[in-house]
């Protein structure tokens, strides 16, 4: 069972060197072919044995210096084909097939509506042709690409287009040769009926640069936004950090089968459809924003990723964790006045979504030790908790020591696969710190604890603040040391302004935000010149991923969610006010008791409501109450009906309460006129439609009837989507009418299908309706779902799985689901099986009696015959 594990310690660096590899593909979607010709050198002057990775490959013929190979001179397995004995550089050639659509996985190449389209991260180039597929194998790579011209108009790969030519049987060729040296992840290949949108921009030293968008033809007009996205990322990674793009063009295929987001393949980036696609139409305010943020995602992987690559996919946060820190600081960059809200948005998915990670039976370390399926390290953790990591850097170091460390790491290693040392120690030198203590960030895992007391002496005018730390015990990890965590802080006085800050040891105050290094189990500071009792603004901006804990009051909150100058604190002590008040209405719902709304917060709430200084969109997220996700971390067991109970109760209260209020923002924040998806007119949409949803909750008539019109009159999806949503989850009988007229407007755009199937999933069923599963499985059944399609799976399945009171009825219904779901799963994508059975991770933090039947769902499915790797060792590990 153990025999397939992979461990970081057994990295052994290649013996050879591959000098170049110069493909020719003969694409036929039942069985292509691939004339695989690589320089081989040696690289010590012992033979060596090469051994070429392979996934249901079928070989053909092999050559060594065009000699074809005898049978005593390799191996061939299942998974490998080993050439024994190279002593001094060859040619081998070796032609092999492979077969595009059985290729349900969507790894290696495969076909979507008919084109051919590649996935190659982390390892699908095996199951093109026999190579050694590790990261750390750079090479020049030189592609044909031969198929049919009527079909498939157009042949793209990476690098440059170097010839294209006729061929006979109405076939025709396209060359491609990539000038950089890259691992074979790297590779892309796409064949089919694209059109395109393009555009020459120059860069900013001067050479030109083609770009493209290409995409079928039915989406033609949807790739505006994608386009201005890819050339703000350009400047933007000119700008800040001085990067340049290295080619002569840029491509960005979009494909509708895609197993991730998008894949960031030299020259050729290939998207999941989700992330291109953009009209006001199709789109909501979100998707725009998503859409710039993985475009320039995969734009920075360039350097952080591409130009400097990694060593073995135990690196694997030195690409993803930088790149995701890089995206997260171009969206807010992009946001100009309203940049606070892309901190929030971060902080509050990796609260949701990161933290339960790192507390339950997946949790590992930034850098993992071990895995048995990579695919399964592509998580919340490596990729969001990674990104923490170099935010830190940036907090503790400075922007500018942070900007010429990261310079420093990339000219070092530029053409090479590179550690996460490599990074800490440009960094180090960098800034001249011994960054020894900070790298504990990759090997520990868990989230930190960072508890702080506070005592002010009136007296001698000073404030001392102490803070420990401590980490849970995380499977294989029970001895943690402490972490280097960066603490800003600020100090408010009585009237809610900040205090200039000094130290003890210091002889004038300097600014009113403070880093704290936190290095040891606790430490301590003293502020001097402190008049009056402050009130403390702990880890401003989410200065470190950890659990905060200090002692507020509730009217401590509502001061901080009033006054605070850092408005991610701001936000975040409103989203604490609700939190508590949310855990004291679920403690009565559990015990029977009627829940009472907590006045404290209602007055928070009204005040921030009204306050017409504060920009809409801030008003939006931070008057969203906290996810049920959320809310049950801080249970001790969780018990979905009552958190929902809970948190719709609150809505409703609510929506009553201030129903005047909420009417007069839902009409004076309209956006009539032209759709533009820009930061302030999203915000006002928000708040709109955050106003709408609270009225509804509370049975508003009057915003019902609104609501109605504005689906049906509505010039954008964002209007459209919330009205639809809003009235799915209420109690009105409308909900059923508006699912057939939007099935009608939506059908034959995928996007919105999915997003139809969503809403539907995630429905908050209603006293006397049919539970969510029932038209879940409906779903299933109609033309609008497809098992074969990820994003299909997603928008149904994991939507499902995700809406907690559904799944977690205490009938089993949902884990007898999820049990069907992984079976059928494993037959079409392993991969997509995998990231559902995760849904069922943190099952002993359950009820009982849901626990109990989880843990036999669990079982039921580890007891599966045949089943992927990647499922086993997701099922393994939450059996424990
Ligand atoms: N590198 C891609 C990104 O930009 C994701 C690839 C995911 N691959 C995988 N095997 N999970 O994030
Ligand atoms: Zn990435």
């Amino acid at each position: 069972m153990s025999s397939s594990v992979v461990y970081r310690s057994d990295y052994k660096a290649p013996d050879y060197r591959i000098e170049s590899v110069n493909l020719v593909f003969d694409l036929d979607p039942q069985t292509s072919t691939v004339f695989n010709t690589m320089k081989v050198s040696p690289l010590g002057a012992q033979p060596i044995e090469l051994v070429l990775d392979a996934d249901g490959l079928e070989l053909v013929s092999i050559y060594e210096n065009g000699v074809q190979l005898p049978q005593k001179r390799y191996s061939l397995t299942d998974k490998s084909l080993t050439v024994h004995g190279i002593d001094k550089p060859v040619t081998l050639t070796i032609v092999n097939k492979f077969h595009p659509l059985a290729n349900t996985l969507l790894s290696g190449i495969y076909i979507s509506n008919g084109n051919f389209m590649s996935q190659c991260e982390s390892q699908g180039f095996r199951r093109i042709t026999y190579f050694p597929d590790h990261p750390d194998i750079l090479t020049h790579f030189h592609v044909e690409i031969r198929a049919d011209k009527e079909k498939y108009p157009v042949l793209l790969s990476n690098g440059n287009l170097v010839r294209r030519d006729e061929l006979e049987n109405g076939r025709h060729l396209a060359v491609w040769d990539d000038p950089s040296l890259k691992p074979c992840y790297l590779f892309a290949l796409v064949a089919g009926n694209f059109v395109k949108r393009e555009e020459k921009i120059k860069l900013a030293n001067g050479k030109d640069c083609l770009l493209q968008v290409w995409v079928e033809p039915q989406n033609k007009d949807r790739t505006a936004h994608t386009l201005e996205s890819i050339k703000k990322a350009i400047r933007w990674d000119e700008q800040r950090w001085g990067l340049e793009y290295d080619l002569e063009r840029f491509m960005l295929v979009a494909t509708d089968d895609f197993n991730f987001g998008a894949m960031e393949n030299k020259g050729l980036n290939i998207f999941n459809t989700r992330y291109v696609l953009a009209s006001p139409q199709i789109a909501t305010d979100l998707d725009y924003f998503n859409i710039e943020s993985v475009v320039g995602h995969e734009y920075f992987h360039n350097w952080t990723g591409d130009r400097v690559t990694l060593r073995d996919w135990f690196q694997l946060t030195l690409k993803e964790g930088l790149t995701v820190f890089r995206d997260q600081e171009f969206s807010r960059d992009m946001l100009g006045k309203a940049a606070a809200i892309k901190r929030i948005m971060d902080v509050r998915f990796l609260r949701s979504r990161q933290f339960p990670e790192d507390a339950g039976p997946m949790a590992h370390p930034v850098r993992p030790e071990s895995y048995r399926e990579i695919n399964n390290f592509y998580t919340t953790t490596v990729y969001e908790k990674g990104a923490e990591i170099y935010r830190m850097l940036q907090t503790l170091l400075g922007r500018e020591k942070f900007k010429e460390g990261l310079r420093l790491y990339l000219e070092r290693n530029d053409g090479r696969a590179a550690t996460c040392e490599d990074f800490i120690n440009a960094m180090a030198q960098a800034s001249e710190r011994d960054l020894g203590q900070f790298f504990r960030w990759y090997g520990q895992a868990g989230t930190p604890r960072v508890t702080v007391k506070s005592f002010w002496d009136p007296e001698a005018h000073t404030y001392t603040l102490v803070a420990s730390q401590s980490t849970p015990e995380t499977p294989g990890q029970t001895d943690k040391k402490p972490f280097l965590i960066p603490l800003a802080v600020g100090l408010l006085d009585p009237s809610g302004k900040d205090i200039p800050l000094q130290l003890e040891d210091e002889t004038e105050p300097a600014g009113t935000t403070r880093v704290l290094e936190l290095r040891d189990a606790e430490n301590e500071w003293t502020f001097v010149n402190i008049d009056a009792k402050p009130i403390p603004s702990l880890l401003r901006d989410f200065s470190a991923p950890v659990i905060l804990n200090y002692p507020y009051c509730r009217s401590e909150l509502a001061f901080l969610a009033r006054h605070d100058s850092d408005p991610f604190n701001r936000w975040d002590a409103m989203n604490r006010l609700m939190l508590e008040a949310l855990n004291d209405m679920v403690d009565a719902i559990e015990t029977g008791a009627r829940p009472s709304v907590d006045q404290d917060l209602l007055a928070a709430f009204e005040q921030m409501l009204t306050d017409e200084r504060l920009a809409p969109a801030f008003r939006a997220i931070s008057l969203t109450l906290p996810d049920e996700q959320l809310i049950g971390e801080r249970r001790t067991l969780i018990d979905p009906e009552a958190i929902r109970s809970a948190r719709e109760e609150l809505r409703s209260v609510i929506g009553r309460r201030y129903s005047s209020v909420l009417l007069k923002i839902a009409e004076n924040y309209q956006t009539p006129g032209e759709y533009s998806p820009d930061a302030e007119s999203a915000g006002k949409r928000a708040l709109k439609n955050l106003a709408f949803s609270y009225l509804l909750a509370g049975g508003n008539p009057k915003a019902l009837l609104a609501l109605r019109s504005q689906f049906e009159q509505a010039n954008n999806l964002t209007d459209q989507l919330s009205a639809l949503t809003s009235i799915v989850n209420s109690a009105s009988p409308a909900k059923l009418d508006m699912l057939v007229d939007a099935a009608r407007k939506w059908n034959g755009v995928p996007v919105l299908i999915n997003k139809w199937l969503t809403v539907q999933a995630s429905a908050i069923a209603q006293p006397g309706e049919v539970p969510v599963l029932s038209r879940v499985r409906e779903l299933m059944a109609s033309g609008a779902f497809n098992i074969a399609n990820p994003n299909s799976v997603y928008a149904l399945i994991l939507a499902f799985c995700n809406n907690a009171p559904e799944f977690h009825r205490p009938d089993g219904s949902g884990y007898r689901f999820w049990l069907e779901m992984i079976q059928k799963l494993c037959k079409v994508n392993a991969f997509i099986a995998a990231r559902i059975a995760r849904v069922m991770d943190n099952w002993r933090r359950y009820t009982p009696e849901r626990a109990r039947q989880m843990h036999d769902a669990l079982k039921l499915a580890d007891s599966l015959p045949n089943l992927p790797t990647g499922v086993r060792e997701v099922l393994d590990k939450a059996l424990g």
